[in-house]
């Protein structure tokens, strides 16, 4: 069946091709590029070095958040007085997760997740506990390291 009138004509139709291949190609080659200047960005650090008197006064049970590179880290001093430090990012979809002090555990909106205050994932999706990190202190810093990174503490 052939149409008798189009919207479009053949040149609107080869420009627009055309300008959409140039943005296509365009737009990769700037990702790359980006991605050649900064080969770190978007990864997750190994370590992180936090003023310790933020966190000095936490009350037991409760959380205080910090940057870990892009992501959210939470910074956990349990009932006990313990303290851990966590990726606090769901392992199921990357949602970001929220300790329920009344429940004493961290909850995962996105799909109703639970894991318990050593990051342990207990209920729901997800499938791997939560990434715990060191931690460490020098002089007024508290520093929080990836499992197994070496800090070299006098440089701090
Ligand atoms: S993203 Fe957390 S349970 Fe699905």
């Amino acid at each position: 069946m052939k149409i008798k009138f189009s919207l479009i004509t053949r040149r609107q139709f080869l420009n627009t091709l055309f300008g959409s291949s140039l943005i296509a190609f365009f737009s990769g080659t700037l990702y790359s590029l980006v991605k050649f200047a900064f080969p770190t960005l978007g990864l997750d650090p190994d370590y992180v070095v936090l003023d310790k008197s933020d966190f000095s006064n936490l009350p037991n049970n409760s959380t205080q958040s910090f940057a870990w590179g892009e992501v959210l880290g939470i910074f956990l001093k349990r009932e006990d007085g313990s303290m851990a430090a966590f990726r606090g990012v769901c392992t199921h979809m990357d949602c970001n997760v929220a300790y329920r002090p009344k429940d004493k555990k961290f909850y995962c909106a996105c799909h109703q997740g639970w894991f318990d205050d050593h990051g342990i994932n207990i209920e729901g999706p997800p499938p791997r506990p939560l990434e715990v990190f060191e931690i460490m202190e020098a002089g007024d810093k508290l520093i929080i390291a990836r499992k197994g990174v070496e800090v070299d503490l006098a440089k701090i």
